[in-house]
């Protein structure tokens, strides 16, 4: 087992942290206002970093799932804002098209999808069917040519902001998880309509909004996949999605690590630099331990995805490690800082309210364990 980064996934790492310092830093207290960064993400679509792993094909860098990967994590550590949206955008929000889409699909959606000029969003998620996801109520009736829904959705991240929004409604709620078909949706849709962007504890700059669709009819030809295999194509997709969030939860810890060791290494108190004293010391020995562990997760969930291998137990691993690494990692780093890690004037704040989420969104550490647990 080769732990190196192939030269093609070095380029990727040192190219977006050079973007990232040049491009992303300069627009974070515009993000902490409340600002979506549309202009870093177009920047980034003329980079290929809005299609990374999509076939070049559809307009897509063809590059392999670790670069993806890379990709977001080197983002994450610098605005996990920016990782969410991307990993969202690419995972749940083009991959389904990608996997399960027609070749007029396929043609239509995701060449825009790839090059940044469109945004994607996933709509699974309903205010009484969270975890239990099978359970939603967003209806889908065909009538000729068209199908007409009916239903709401909530937390939708990218959502206002996205072009394009892959829908869960049930087409037939006898079945259950089996009635559960897909949808291609366009922004500007009649009947699509936007509710509250949440007012969110981290991740300011990206949107969460509620939507609910009144009588939205969508061409029958914007079923994606069969009738009955949305259920599927949810999880198939959660699973990568589950690796990409995982990526931004080791940014945002290591993100903090790196503020906090340098920090530590600076702040003298009696007569030596914090980090020479064993409290903080053994501090940063188990954030970077902790680090180091969500890695080899994240790279062996990875690597089973690219090479086209089951690997929903490890995605469920990797995120379930990673977004605990990150709230203890960010809490700790806190700590570290002191009263000035209290403060706005140094991002370890910032890191802790982004780290959360990262247990919660895409399956919360619950279902991660109940994920595993089927799989022993
Ligand atoms: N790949 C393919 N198919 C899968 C699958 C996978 N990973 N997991 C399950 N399935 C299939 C099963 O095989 C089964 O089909 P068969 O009967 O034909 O075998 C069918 O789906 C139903 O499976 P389960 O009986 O296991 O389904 P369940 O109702 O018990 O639910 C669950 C399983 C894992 C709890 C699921 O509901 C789940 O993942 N819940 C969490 C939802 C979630 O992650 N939401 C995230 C929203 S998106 C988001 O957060 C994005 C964002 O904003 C950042």
């Amino acid at each position: 087992m080769k732990l190196q980064f192939t030269e093609e996934q070095q380029m990727m790492r040192n190219m977006v942290r050079d973007f990232a310092k040049e491009h992303i830093s300069p627009f974070i207290a515009n993000m902490e206002n409340g600002e979506f960064p549309r202009e870093v993400l177009y920047k980034m679509g003329e980079l290929g970093l809005m299609g990374i792993p999509i076939p070049e094909k559809y307009g897509g860098a063809e590059m392999d799932f670790m670069s993806y990967i890379i990709a977001i994590h080197e983002i994450s550590k610098v605005s996990p804002t920016i990782g969410v949206i991307l990993s969202v955008h690419t995972s749940v929000g083009t991959n389904p098209i990608v996997y399960f889409g027609t070749e007029e699909q396929k043609q239509r959606y995701v060449p825009k999808l790839a090059s940044g000029e469109w945004l994607g969003a996933f709509c699974l998620t309903e205010p009484s069917a969270g975890s239990d996801a099978a359970s939603l109520k967003t209806k889908a009736v065909k009538e000729g040519d068209y199908y007409r829904i009916n239903g709401s959705k909530v937390f939708i991240t990218n959502a206002g902001e996205a072009d394009v929004y892959i829908v869960f409604a049930s087409t037939d709620p006898s079945k259950g998880s089996k009635g559960v078909s897909a949808f291609i949706v366009e922004k500007g849709t009649p009947g699509l309509i936007f509710g509250k962007d949440e007012h969110k504890m981290g991740l300011h700059g990206s949107r969460t909004l509620q939507l609910s669709f009144e009588d939205m009819r969508i061409p029958a030809a914007n079923l994606l996949g069969q009738e009955g295999e949305g259920f599927k194509i949810a999880m198939a997709n959660l699973d990568v999605g589950r690796i990409g969030i995982a990526a931004q939860a080791l940014g945002i810890a290591e993100g903090a690590y790196q503020h906090a060791v340098q920090y530590a290494k600076e702040r003298i108190q009696f007569g030596k630099p914090i980090a020479m004293q064993q409290g903080i010391g053994f501090k940063l020995a188990d954030m970077a331990t902790a680090i180091e562990a969500s890695r080899l997760l994240i790279y062996q969930a990875a690597s089973l995805r690219a090479q086209g291998l089951p690997c929903s137990k490890q995605a469920s691993m990797a995120k379930l490690f990673a977004s605990k690494t990150a709230v203890e990692v960010t809490t700790e780093a806190i700590q570290v800082f002191g009263g000035y890690g209290y403060t706005k004037e140094y991002p370890v704040e910032r890191y802790f309210r982004d780290a959360k989420v990262t247990e919660i969104y895409e399956g919360t550490s619950e279902i991660q364990r109940i994920v595993i647990s089927k799989h022993l």
